[in-house]
């Protein structure tokens, strides 16, 4: 198959080229799109066989269920059964944007899309190229992010063609991904809401709306029977570029601690990525990314496929603090991790 690669401008849609995309849609087929987080891989929601082709088109295991994307509020009634106050007073708040919610399903909504499992989870995308192309496909659209299962996520038109090329009909290039890192996703079915993924809204936006909202204990890496875990994603190793990751928290002195693992690692090609400190280290790879939750989250999972491409054995992180964007890139860099000291 032949996968054309469209380039559109988020800032002045073309929409002759949307409409062909989203005959695409309509047509049982796949488009990989932008959004403000990373790129998904889209397919109409409510086909089940459009929605195989996405699990097929990525390697993702059949029990790992989608995210539906809408342009308008209002289709939320057909594909939700209750919207919880709680679940409404985010919605006001932060969509669109980059925040996930869980809901129980209606019969619209075919197993496929949601794995077998009876709650569904949507968001409404703030991306341009996103919008009008749900809106021209006239369907919800089901997206995952756009790269094989077990890749980092994609954050350009690249990074899937790198990934996905051959395996769907169209890729939009609307530019980098803004935000880099994915939504946030909560459970609204419970009594009180549940942070089941951290991503582009932090918990301390989350709390001002909802102070009763708490996070799910798989997020913080606790050790939890797989059949507790609440969002089937979790239990899977994401995120991963081939080099092993040693992720050294935010805590005591950094500088021994690399000196230490390249002295235990002399036979491995070794990246050694620094956020606080400055200190140069002869004869390795050193990068320095900064502090800023923004900049790092925007380009950690460039960076992931980047330490792939130069074909390093072995990734150090240094820490960061653990608040606002902070929490997501660490559960990201741990969920990929080799080790963490
Ligand atoms: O930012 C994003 O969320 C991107 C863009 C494309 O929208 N999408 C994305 O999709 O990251 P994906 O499939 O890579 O991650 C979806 C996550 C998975 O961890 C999945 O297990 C969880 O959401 N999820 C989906 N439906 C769920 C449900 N009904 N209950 C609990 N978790 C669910
Ligand atoms: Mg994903």
């Amino acid at each position: 198959m032949q996968t054309h690669i469209v380039k559109i401008n988020p800032k002045k849609i073309n929409h002759k080229k949307i409409n062909l995309a989203a005959e695409i849609i309509k047509s049982g087929k796949l488009v990989a799109f932008p959004t403000e987080t990373v790129y998904g891989l889209g397919a109409n929601a409510l086909d089940k066989n459009a929605v195989k082709k996405i699990y097929k088109a990525k390697g993702r295991p059949s029990d790992n269920p989608l995210i539906i994307h809408i342009n308008d509020k209002k289709d939320l009634a057909k594909l939700t059964l209750n919207i919880s106050k709680d679940a409404q007073k985010l919605i006001d708040k932060f969509w669109p944007g980059p925040l996930t919610l869980i809901f129980k399903k209606t019969t619209l909504v075919p197993k496929e899309t949601t794995a077998g499992i009876d709650t569904v989870a949507i968001r409404m995308p703030q991306n341009s190229i996103a919008l009008a192309l749900i809106k021209a496909s006239g369907f919800p659209i089901a997206a995952p992010s756009a790269n094989l299962f077990s890749k980092p996520s994609p954050t350009s038109a690249k990074h899937v063609s790198d990934d996905l090329n051959g395996k769907i009909e169209m890729i939009i290039d609307g530019g980098n991904s803004q935000i880099g890192l994915e939504s946030t996703v909560v459970d609204t079915t419970e009594k009180f809401p549940i942070i089941l993924r951290p991503g582009g809204i932090t918990k301390e936006e989350l709390k001002k709306i909802i102070p009763n909202i708490t996070l799910h204990p798989a997020v913080e890496n606790k050790k939890i029977k797989i059949n507790k875990l609440k969002s089937p994603g979790l239990k899977y190793k994401h995120y991963a570029p081939k080099a092993k990751i040693i992720f050294i928290e935010k805590k005591g002195k950094i500088i021994p601690k690399i000196k230490k693992i390249l002295q235990e690692n002399t036979d491995q090609k070794i990246a050694i990525i620094l956020t606080n400190s400055k200190c140069n280290f002869p004869n390795q790879y050193v990068k320095f990314i900064g502090n800023d939750p923004k900049i790092i989250a925007r380009n950690l999972f460039k960076l992931f496929r980047k330490m792939d491409d130069i074909k390093m054995d072995l990734i150090i992180i240094e820490g960061i603090d653990a608040k606002n964007l902070g929490l997501a890139i660490i559960n990201r860099i741990k969920r990929a991790t080799y080790k963490v000291i």
